[in-house]
């Protein structure tokens, strides 16, 4: 059972927006669950459900050790969210000020999670735009690691940064975790500027050894708007548009 997290410390580079449109594209064969980390809540609310109204969240398990079986939300047939909210911005500083309760902080989800992961052919994280507490725990419970890169003037240095400080974190915590694959995201193929930088960025992959995916997800603001106000991820819904083929490309390239 694949566990994949989707992350990197940029805000507003389609974590999310990867996260539940690969559950929408997967769902149709496979039972998915998305774990969402990010105190945003987005994840619920790309299926049009308000994370503020739930009672139970991903916080609730970690620092009070409820059954996660008991926060789950189904979203979707075969799409279960372990949901978060606004508390999770709390878990840093409860979970650090008590070391002695909390004698492990980077291995709570791998912990809490282990009466639920047998009951899914895929689990998805969707994590925060930073390297906290919270990223701590998803990279030492995921076995692989999809990296979303927005080509822009200076992203290539942070790229390198961040590859380099999941590897990092490899040799240190979770030796089997894998780094699948960088994709490009909010590209637009007619800037020269994005292709310049998606060039370097797959120069840098080759010679580093880390996949770069073929598929890119390409901007589409109208299509981002129009989906917001379907309540469900782009993959669920019958729109022929090309971004829902780049997800389902991506899909693929990843079960490769
Ligand atoms: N293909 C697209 N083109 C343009 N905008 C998009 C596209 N897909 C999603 N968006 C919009 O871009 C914004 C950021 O996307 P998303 O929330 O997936 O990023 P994120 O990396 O999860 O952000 P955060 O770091 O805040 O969690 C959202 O408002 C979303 O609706
Ligand atoms: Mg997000």
């Amino acid at each position: 059972m694949p566990i994949i997290a989707v992350s990197t410390n940029k805000g507003g580079v389609l974590k999310t927006s990867i996260t539940t449109n690969l559950a929408g594209a997967l769902c149709e064969k496979h039972k998915v669950l998305i774990i969402d980390t990010d105190n945003q809540g987005n994840v619920l609310v790309s299926f049009g459900v308000n994370p503020d109204n739930v009672e139970l969240t991903l916080y609730d398990v970690l620092v009070d050790g409820i059954d996660p079986a008991k926060a789950l939300i189904n979203v979707h047939s075969n799409i279960d969210v372990l949901p978060a909210n606004d508390d999770m911005s709390f878990l840093e500083f409860d979970v650090l000020s008590d070391r002695e309760n909390y004698p492990d902080p980077f291995r709570m989800l791998e912990k809490s999670m282990q009466t639920l992961e047998s009951r899914y052919d895929y689990i998805l994280i969707d994590s925060p735009p930073n390297l906290g507490l919270v990223q701590g725990n998803v990279l030492s419970y995921a076995d692989s690691v999809l990296v979303p890169f927005q080509p822009e003037g200076y992203s290539m240095r942070s790229l390198i940064k961040i590859l380099n400080a999941i590897q990092n974190f490899k040799e240190k915590h979770n030796p089997k975790l894998n780094i699948l694959g960088v994709v490009a995201t909010l590209v637009d193929q007619r800037t020269t500027l994005h292709s310049e930088v998606l060039q370097q960025c797959r120069r840098y992959c080759l010679e580093n050894d880390i996949r770069m995916f073929e598929t890119v997800i390409p901007r589409s603001v109208r299509f981002a708007a129009s989906v917001a106000y379907e309540r469900k991820p782009a993959t669920l819904t019958d729109s022929k548009n090309p971004l829902v083929q780049a997800y389902f490309d991506l899909l693929k390239e990843i079960e490769e």
